[in-house]
């Protein structure tokens, strides 16, 4: 078996084989391909994107591609090109590097969670403003639990309840919050919004959402890496967009402690209305902040005394509700 496999490689041996170039010019030579791929692909960001599927390939930092080039093996640019044409097909770069950052943390991202996004961490800065000492902290829409962690990363001394209708999300998310240490903490739950929180009902301290807001008509405007490869359940929020957001706010009152608050992070446009809605379901001091492009990006209030159970809020949140569910 040994002799027939050393036969062959000599045999197919044509002479001695070429030196390999230098590893600098070998490295260089690689990311000026992988710009040119994805140039001609419309990639706004084509050298970032081939520094990254390179320096992971190689298993060194972006820097070290520069600093220290280290030698690439065949099996190594074989790779490396298929990564390449997988990211000129728009797949996104970080289901091709596994993972994206969040407030620091590292998060296992697939097809199967929204990848989070720079501005919700403006949403979790916000929403550790409105926490108490020891609070019970609800995330409702999970995802990759990347909310839900940062704030128990954050807060050594507060619990969260990550709920997430997807079971795949929710797959992810458990994964990512054992990795991190903090699944002791945070405990995920299955179902449709405020379904799983029964027995939580005015003992939860803060909300903290950042729900599906899309309008479904906008969907196929979308830049394709969106569209084609993240979840339609974490995109698409309804006719107008603020189906979930809706449910969410007239929901809240009935978890949250009196004197508990709402955090939500919220499309273009979506302020006026949903301040509105808060305000129809109790809630007051609510306000909104914008994200780092200008967008009244986030919405917040507190419950107000007055949105007791039989109140006048208490109907209007009622009928906030039958309206959101098409009653
Ligand atoms: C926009 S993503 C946000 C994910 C994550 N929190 C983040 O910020 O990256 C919305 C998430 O809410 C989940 N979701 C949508 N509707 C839901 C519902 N009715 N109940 C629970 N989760 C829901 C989706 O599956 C998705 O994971």
């Amino acid at each position: 078996m040994s002799s027939r496999r050393a036969a062959v490689r000599v045999g197919g041996r044509v002479g001695p084989p070429a030196p390999a170039p230098p590893a600098p010019e070998r490295v260089r030579a690689l990311l000026a391909e992988g710009v040119r791929t994805l140039r001609a692909a419309g990639l706004a960001t084509a050298r970032q994107d081939a520094e990254w599927l390179l320096a992971a390939e190689l298993g060194v930092g972006r820097l070290d591609l520069y600093t220290e080039p280290p030698a690439v093996g065949a099996a190594a640019a074989r790779r490396y090109a298929a990564a390449l044409a997988r990211r000129a097909a728009h797949e996104p770069l970080q289901h091709l590097l596994g993972w994206e950052e969040f407030r620091g943390l590292r998060f296992s991202v697939g097809p199967a969670v929204l990848i989070p996004r720079p501005e919700t961490e403006l949403l979790v800065e916000w929403a550790l403003e409105f926490m108490p000492r020891g609070a019970t902290v609800c995330d409702l829409g999970t995802g990759s639990g990347c909310v839900a962690a940062a704030i128990a990363a954050a807060r050594p001394d507060v619990r969260v309840l990550a709920v997430e209708l997807s079971a795949a999300a929710r797959a992810v998310a458990a994964r990512n919050l054992a990795a991190l240490g903090l699944a002791d903490r945070v405990t995920v739950l299955d179902g449709d919004l405020f379904e799983p929180l029964a027995r939580w009902a005015g003992a939860v301290d803060l909300i903290v959402a950042n729900p599906p807001y899309i309008p479904t008509g906008a969907l196929p405007a979308l830049p394709a890496e969106v569209r084609a490869w993240e979840p339609r359940g974490a995109l698409d929020g309804g006719p107008d967009g603020m189906a979930v957001s809706r449910r969410i706010i007239a929901g809240a009152p009935g978890v949250l402690a009196r004197g508990g608050a709402l955090a939500v992070e919220i499309g273009e446009g979506q302020a006026p209305p949903l301040a509105a809605t808060m305000g129809t379901c109790g809630f007051v001091d609510v306000t909104t902040r914008h994200d780092l492009g200008g967008v009244e990006r986030y919405l917040a209030g507190a419950l107000g005394a007055a949105s007791a159970p039989g109140s006048r809020a208490a109907r209007a949140r009622r009928a906030t509700i039958r309206r959101a569910e098409g009653g």
